[in-house]
């Protein structure tokens, strides 16, 4: 199959080597011409390091490369995914699928990225959600990963669920798409808090409390848009949220950590150097919160440490003085 993937970081690159490895005909894009000189001239990605890349992957600057493709990976940061996909809509194969693989919500429009996608490609193009916990080192260094494939085309998840799958790449199916999506996006919130408190010195209990927590309001927005509160205990759920909120390879928390030892969050996310979707998931999450009427306390922290400069001390005191709750929401009724 003739695949294009749409965007040359650390995911399109470790995404396209699993579609090489599975026999494909890959063709990675690069947003500048200077990002794929570099590619062609090192054959290795500076984001992601050791994984030489063959010759048989084409390297592109030139959308027109999505012509003649089955199926089209988007691989940009949350915020390109819209202008990405207008840029090759006119150049798309009757039919192709469409593959969103970035985790966030669009920022002006609060759309999930598959609505976004959507909406500019236009009826006829399925479209599918690849998700999970998976860090692109590791499945550049084929560690074994589990994700998974959500369309509200069966074919479509199934087909693409077939493409990526292999020994070491493992996919399920899902018809959740919302669901898989908002809990891709709004993990990456809850891992920015868990760098925080990393940051700040606390330890295990914190984390823990974060991460559960977290995940309960993260599945209380999700049910009020639609998706299945199981998809929440599933692989782009909590899989997500422990990889995400545990691991040194997350850029998210890496920023967080910054945070906590007391860097300014503008200048932490610089120094990631490269894309924190949880800072720009924590401002439409909160949005999103306030039109459903969905309480989301730690993302409304994450707001206030994040975009309103308040000490994060302030605000862990505010969480853990709260009124008391029952953990269960229908308990005792
Ligand atoms: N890195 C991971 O392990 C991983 C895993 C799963 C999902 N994701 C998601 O995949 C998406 C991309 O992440 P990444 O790690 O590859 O990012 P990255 O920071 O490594 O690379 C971002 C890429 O986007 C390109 N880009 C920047 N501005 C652009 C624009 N305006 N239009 C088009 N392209 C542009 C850059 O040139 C660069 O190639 C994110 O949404 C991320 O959450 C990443």
């Amino acid at each position: 199959m003739k695949i294009a993937v749409m965007g040359s970081g650390g995911w399109g690159t470790a995404l396209a080597m699993v579609l090489l490895e599975n026999g494909h005909d890959v063709t990675l894009w690069s947003y500048t011409q200077e990002e794929s000189a570099v590619l062609r001239e090192k054959r290795e990605n500076p984001m992601l390091k050791g994984v030489p890349l063959p010759e048989k992957l084409h390297l592109t600057w030139d959308a027109g490369c999505v012509r003649d493709c089955g199926i089209v990976v988007l691989a940009t940061p949350s915020f390109a995914v819209r202008t990405t996909a207008r840029s090759i809509a006119p150049l798309l194969d009757p039919g192709a699928v469409l593959v969103s693989v970035s985790k966030g919500i669009e920022k002006d429009t609060s759309l999930t990225l598959t609505a976004a996608i959507a909406e500019e490609v236009g009826e006829g193009h399925p479209i599918v959600a690849l998700s999970g916990p998976s860090h692109a080192e590791e499945v550049g260094r084929q560690v074994p990963t589990v994700v998974v494939s959500a369309s509200r085309d069966r074919a479509a998840a199934e087909q693409v669920q077939d493409l990526f799958m292999n020994e070491r790449f493992r996919v399920y199916a899902s018809d959740d798409v919302v669901g898989v999506e908002l809990g891709a996006a709004l993990k990456n919130v809850i891992a920015l808090c868990a760098g925080i408190c990393d940051g700040m010195g606390f330890g295990d209990n914190t984390k823990a409390a974060l991460m559960t927590r977290g995940l309960t309001e993260i599945a209380r927005l999700g049910v009020a848009m639609g998706g299945r509160r199981e998809t929440f205990a599933g692989l782009s759920g909590v899989g997500d949220l422990i990889v995400t909120c545990t691991s040194m390879h997350s850029r998210n928390r890496r920023c967080g950590i910054l945070i906590g030892q007391g860097t300014p969050t503008r200048q932490a996310v610089q120094e990631i150097g490269a894309v924190v979707e949880g800072y720009y998931a924590a401002a439409t999450a909160k949005a999103l919160a306030e039109k459903a009427q969905v309480e989301m306390p730690i993302t409304e922290a994450a707001y206030q440490v994040l975009y309103q400069g308040k000490d994060p001390h302030a605000v862990i005191h505010e969480l853990m003085t709260r009124d008391r709750k029952h953990e269960l929401e229908d308990s005792w009724v």
